[in-house]
C-alpha cells in the first residue's frame, strides 16, 4: 500500500524559490525556467519571504508577482508548494503594531528585524496573518501548480510579552483548575515559591525563576500548544476554499524547542530541513547515521513519507566552517533522504541573492547566472536518476526495531540540575546507539515515549528519564506481550510533571518489568573511565555508572573496578513472553554494540545487507515490491553483498548478490519478482 502525501506522483526536486528578489529584472524569471528544465527542476516553494511584495500597505495587496511566477511554473511543467509568508512581517506591520514584535525572556522587547521575530499570540498578528493567508487561498488553492501549504518557516523561539503571560496563566488554569494543584505538582514550598494568585505566575526568566522545573516544562508544553494553534490558525485561513491541498511546516533537525511530535499531529505531511557537517572530522559515514537517524525521526512522526523541504546544493553560509559539498556527495545524500522515506528532495536556495546574509549560501544557480558550474551539472545528473525514482513514491521503510526519542524527556533532562550538569548528551547517545543499527543496515522507526509499540520486535530508550503511567503502562504491555526492551541508565527517574517517582527508580512497575532496582547514579569526570567484564571481555564505561540491584533479573555484565565492581551493570529479566534488558552505565560503544547485536540474533532480525565499511543499504517497498538504497558514503570504491537479484533503477543494470558501489555513491535497486 502506498501514501501519497500530495498529488505528486513523482519524486520532486527543487526548492525555495525567491524571484521577488528579482523583480527588477523579469528576463531572469525566464532564465529561471529554462535552467529549471536544464536542472530536472519540477518543484519551487514560492513564497516564504514574500509578505512585503504581496502586501506593501496594509490591506493594499499587490499579487501580480506572484500570478506571473506561478503561471510561469505551471507552463513549465513545474509543481508549488505555496508558502505563507509569516516567518517575517513587513516593517509597516511591526511599526502599526507593536505588539506583534516579540519580548525575550528577559522582558526586553525587540525592535523590527530579522525573523521569526513575532509574538505567536498576538490577536493582531494572527489576524493579519489570516487575511494574507484568505487572500492567497482564495486566489490560488485551485491553482493548476499548487499541491501544497508551507506555512510559515521553521516556526521557533518564544515570546515573554504580557498577552503570552495572561494566555499562559489560562492554559494553566485549564491544566490544573487550583492553585493547590499546581503549587504541589511544581512543587513550590520549595525556596517558599508557593503561589498564591494565578497573577503571580510568569513565564521562565533570568531575572525571575529559572529552577522551577514544572514551571520551565509547563511553559515548553504551552510554547508548543501556542505554536499548533498558531499552525490550525493558518491551516484554517489556507484549507477554506481547497481541503485537498495538504499542509506542512519545515521542521529542523536539532531543534529542540518545540515538541515536534505534537506539531506533527497537526500538519498534513512532515518536512524538514537538513544541513549536515559533510566532511567534518568525524567523517561522512558517521554523520550520514547521524542524518539518519533524524531521517527516521521525522518519517515516523506521521508514519507515512516526508519531504526533504530545504538542503543544500553545496555549502551554506552559517557554519564556522563552510565546507562544499565534494563531487556525487549532493545525490549521494538527497537520495539517502529518499531511502529513508523522503519523495522529494529540495533545495535551499534555487539562485543565489545578491545582497544580505545569505548571498554567499549555496544555490543551484550561482552569480555566474549559467549551467556550466559543478554544481548545477551535479544538480542536473541528480534530475535525471530522481526521473527514474516515480515507483518509489508512496512507498516505505519498514522497521521491527524502534527506539525512544522523546522531546519532552530531552527538555527535562537537559533542565535537571543533576548528572553531568551542563551536557546530559541524549540526543548524541540516541544517534551513537542508533549508529549501531545503521551499521548492521536494520532499519529502525524513531518514536516519542507513549507511542504504541504493538508494531515492533524490538524497542531501544536510551536515558528515558520521564516516564509517565502510560510510558510504563506501554512499556510493560510490549515486555509482557513479547517484545523486547532495551532500557538504560536514567530510566523513569520522573513522572510527566519532572516529580520524581518514589519508592525506587525505575518508577512505578517498571522495576518489576526489569527487575532490578537502581539505588544511585554515579557521574565521571570526562576522562574517567570504569571496567565492566561482559562475556570474559573487559569493556570502558564512562560518564555514568548506576549501581544497580538486580531483584529477579539476570546479571549478565558487572562493574570491574571502583567501589561498585561486582556489582550489575547489565541485567536482562524476563517479564512474561518478554524481555526486558538494562544497561546501568554508558560505554565507549563496544559493549552496547555487543548487547545489540545479541537482541537481534535472539529476534533473528538481520539487516539488509552484511556491515560493511562506509555503506549503508536501506530499504523501501509497497508491500509487494522492494527498492534497495545502497549507499557508500567512502572516498574508495567498494562492493556489498546483497542477496538477490536486483535491477537498477537507473542504468537497468543487473545486479546479484553483490553490488558495486564507486565512492560517494548511491545505487536504487528493485528486487526482482521472484
Ligand atoms: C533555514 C531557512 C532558510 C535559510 C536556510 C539557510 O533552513 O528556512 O530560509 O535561511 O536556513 O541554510
Ligand atoms: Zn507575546
Amino acid at each position: 500500500m502506498k501514501k501519497y502525501v500530495t498529488s505528486a506522483r513523482n519524486i520532486l526536486h527543487g526548492g525555495d524559490y525567491n524571484p521577488e528578489q528579482w523583480r527588477d529584472t523579469p528576463e531572469v524569471w525566464e532564465e529561471d525556467m529554462r535552467l529549471m528544465r536544464l536542472a530536472g527542476i519540477n518543484e519551487a516553494t514560492v513564497g516564504v519571504f514574500s509578505w512585503a511584495v504581496l502586501e506593501p500597505e496594509e490591506g493594499k495587496f499587490d499579487f501580480s508577482f506572484l500570478d506571473t511566477v506561478l503561471d510561469k511554473i505551471a507552463a513549465n511543467g513545474g509543481k508549488v508548494i505555496l508558502a505563507t509568508p509569516s516567518g517575517a512581517r513587513p516593517r509597516w506591520l511591526a511599526e502599526k503594531y507593536p505588539e506583534v514584535l516579540r519580548t525575550e525572556k528577559n522582558r526586553e522587547k525587540n525592535i523590527f528585524g530579522e525573523r521569526h521575530n513575532h509574538c505567536l499570540t498576538s490577536p493582531i498578528y494572527r489576524e493579519k496573518v489570516r487575511i494574507m493567508d484568505e487572500a492567497l487561498a482564495k486566489r490560488y488553492a485551485h491553482h493548476p501548480a499548487v499541491i501544497a501549504w508551507h506555512l510559515s518557516n521553521e516556526l521557533n523561539g518564544e515570546c515573554h510579552c504580557a498577552l503570552c503571560q495572561r494566555a499562559f496563566r489560562q492554559w494553566l488554569q485549564n491544566k490544573y483548575g487550583t492553585l493547590e494543584k499546581l503549587n504541589f505538582t511544581w512543587w513550590t514550598s520549595f525556596w517558599s515559591h508557593n503561589y498564591t494568585s494565578w497573577e503571580q505566575i510568569e513565564s521562565p526568566s533570568p531575572r525571575g525563576d529559572m529552577g522551577v522545573h514544572g514551571l520551565n516544562l509547563d511553559w515548553y508544553r504551552f510554547c508548543t500548544d501556542q505554536t499548533i494553534s498558531f499552525i490550525e490558525t493558518e491551516k484554517q485561513a489556507v484549507q477554506q476554499y481547497n481541503p485537498d491541498i495538504p499542509v506542512t511546516t519545515n521542521l529542523m533537525r536539532g531543534y529542540f524547542g518545540l515538541n515536534y511530535y505534537k506539531i506533527a499531529e497537526h500538519l498534513d505531511f512532515v518536512s524538514w530541513d537538513s544541513y549536515p557537517d559533510w566532511g567534518a572530522p568525524w567523517g561522512n559515514y558517521h554523520e550520514a547515521s547521524s542524518i539518519a537517524f533524524d531521517h527516521d525521526t521525522f518519517r515516523s512522526m506521521k508514519k507515512q513519507p516526508f519531504f526533504l523541504m530545504e538542503s543544500t546544493p553545496s555549502l551554506v553560509n552559517w557554519k564556522s566552517f563552510n565546507k562544499l559539498k565534494r563531487p556525487g556527495q549532493n545525490a549521494l545524500v538527497s537520495l539517502q533522504a529518499v531511502a529513508h522515506g523522503s519523495d522529494s528532495v529540495q533545495y535551499f536556495q534555487w539562485r543565489k541573492g545578491r545582497g544580505s546574509s545569505e548571498k554567499f549560501h549555496g544555490a543551484v544557480v550561482d552569480h555566474y547566472g549559467k549551467e556550466d558550474t559543478r554544481v548545477f551539472r551535479e544538480v542536473a545528473a541528480l534530475g535525471k536518476t530522481l526521473a527514474c525514482l516515480d515507483e518509489i513514491v508512496g512507498t516505505m521503510p519498514e522497521a521491527k526495531v524502534a527506539m525512544i526519542y522523546d522531546y519532552e524527556n530531552n527538555f527535562a533532562l537537559a533542565d535537571a540540575q543533576a548528572f553531568a550538569r551542563h551536557d546530559k548528551k541524549y540526543y548524541l547517545t540516541e544517534n551513537l546507539i542508533y549508529k549501531h543499527l545503521f551499521e548492521r543496515n536494520v532499519a529502525v522507526d524513531v518514536l516519542p515515549r507513549e507511542a504504541d509499540l504493538s508494531d515492533y520486535a524490538v524497542v531501544i530508550a536510551p536515558m528515558l528519564y520521564l516516564c509517565s503511567q502510560t510510558t510504563i503502562d506501554r512499556f510493560t504491555d510490549f515486555v509482557a506481550n513479547g517484545g523486547t526492551l532495551l532500557a538504560t541508565y536514567m530510566l523513569g527517574m520522573t513522572d510527566e510533571n519532572d516529580l520524581c517517582h518514589l519508592g525506587g527508580f525505575p518508577g512505578g512497575k517498571l522495576k518489576e518489568v526489569f527487575g532490578i532496582w537502581n539505588e544511585e547514579i554515579d557521574s565521571l569526570y570526562p576522562e574517567e573511565r570504569v571496567s565492566v567484564s561482559y562475556g570474559g571481555k573487559t569493556y570502558e564505561a564512562m560518564d555514568y555508572c548506576e549501581r544497580i540491584h538486580a531483584q529477579g533479573a539476570e546479571v549478565l555484565a558487572t562493574y570491574a573496578s571502583e567501589f561498585y565492581a561486582g556489582e550489575p551493570a547489565v541485567t536482562c529479566n524476563a517479564y512474561g513472553k518478554g524481555k526486558a534488558y538494562y544497561v546501568a552505565c554508558r560505554d565507549t560503544g563496544e559493549l552496547m554494540d555487543a548487547l545489540i547485536g545479541r537482541i537481534l540474533a535472539e529476534k533473528h532480525i538481520v539487516g539488509y545487507a552484511p556491515k560493511t565499511e562506509n555503506v549503508s543499504v536501506s530499504m523501501r517497498t509497497d508491500g509487494e515490491n522492494e527498492y534497495y538504497f545502497c549507499e557508500n558514503h567512502g572516498d574508495t570504491a567498494t562492493a556489498c553483498s546483497l542477496v538477490g537479484s536486483f535491477t537498477d533503477m537507473e542504468t537497468g543494470e543487473r545486479v546479484i548478490n553483490e553490488v558495486s558501489l564507486p565512492p560517494l555513491t548511491c545505487r536504487i535497486l528493485k528486487k526482482d519478482a521472484s
